[in-house]
């Protein structure tokens, strides 16, 4: 498959989906939104691809929605932008197997959003995170009110999304929106030692809790509960839960087959 604004690399499992738009500090126009998606389609397909990981270059992960682009949309361009935005974008956070932001350089607006997609962000200690909209006189339109708030909670996003100003890989750890933060040099080392932690897991489980949490928080706690309720008991149907019951009982590790 041949894309023009993302480089696509398949190793030992971990799908390496890197923005390659480095002239632009790989803002997101469509182009590279419906490249990404075809990437996205791929680790949905690809059974031999179990975790997927979106980085950028060493100066930016994305710094935002082409303005270029934007500047001259009229209100019917920017729902079509943001229907596309939102259907990449929910590809990604619905991909059934755990997602890796690795993040050096900027990740603004539509980058934080396309980071807030994925299931863990790791950032490196060059990373500048942000929802600089409102100084363009517009509002995050990729999910930063709803993701990010969900995330790091009403004060911190309220603060990001009012003033509009980068935070730098500490702040951003601080307020939960990274897991971890490293030196630059070792971002993709930390990203892989997660992938790989991820894949010793089973994969139907990492499925099933993922789903749980997911659908989770955009329920009522009530509802919320009966979710995870079904998706614990359908994982008594498999046979990594016996793997794991039984390796456990025999004090040995378990060999899951993400059956
Ligand atoms: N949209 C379109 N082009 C962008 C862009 C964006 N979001 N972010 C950077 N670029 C382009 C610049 O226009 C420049 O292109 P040019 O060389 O053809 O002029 C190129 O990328 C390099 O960026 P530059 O501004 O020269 O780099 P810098 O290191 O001086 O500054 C930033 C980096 C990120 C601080 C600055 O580019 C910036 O503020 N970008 C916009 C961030 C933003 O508001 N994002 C949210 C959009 S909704």
């Amino acid at each position: 498959m041949a894309f023009k604004y993302i480089n696509f690399k398949k190793r030992e499992g971990i799908a390496w989906v890197q923005f390659n738009r480095p002239e632009k500090l790989n803002a997101l126009n469509p182009d590279v939104l419906r490249d990404l998606e075809k990437a996205v389609v791929i680790c949905e397909e690809d059974d031999d691809i179990k975790v997927v990981v979106l980085h950028g270059n060493e100066k930016a992960f994305v710094a935002g929605a082409d303005i270029e682009n934007m500047a001259k949309g009229d209100i019917k361009f920017a729902y079509e932008l943001t229907d596309l935005t939102m259907r990449v974008q929910e590809r990604i956070a619905d991909l059934p197997k755990p997602t890796i932001a690795a993040i050096s350089g900027y990740a603004l607006g539509g980058g934080c959003e396309m980071a807030l997609c994925c299931d863990f962000r790791i950032a490196a200690e060059n990373a500048l995170l942000g929802q600089p909209e409102i100084t363009l006189g517009i509002i995050p339109g990729g999910g930063g009110t709803q993701r990010l708030t969900r995330l790091v909670g009403l004060g911190p996003a309220t603060e990001l999304i009012l003033k509009g100003e980068m935070i730098k890989a500490d702040r951003a750890e601080r307020i939960g929106l990274v897991s971890k933060v490293v030196p630059l040099d070792h971002l993709e080392a930390e990203a892989k030692a997660l992938a790989s932690k991820l894949m010793e897991r089973p994969a139907m489980a990492l499925r099933a809790a993922k789903t749980a949490i997911r659908k989770g928080i955009n329920t009522s706690l009530k509802e919320g509960l009966h979710i995870e309720q079904d998706l614990f008991c359908m994982l008594f149907g498999t046979e990594d839960q016996k793997e794991g019951m039984a390796a456990f009982l025999e004090k040995r590790r378990p060999i899951f087959k993400g059956k």
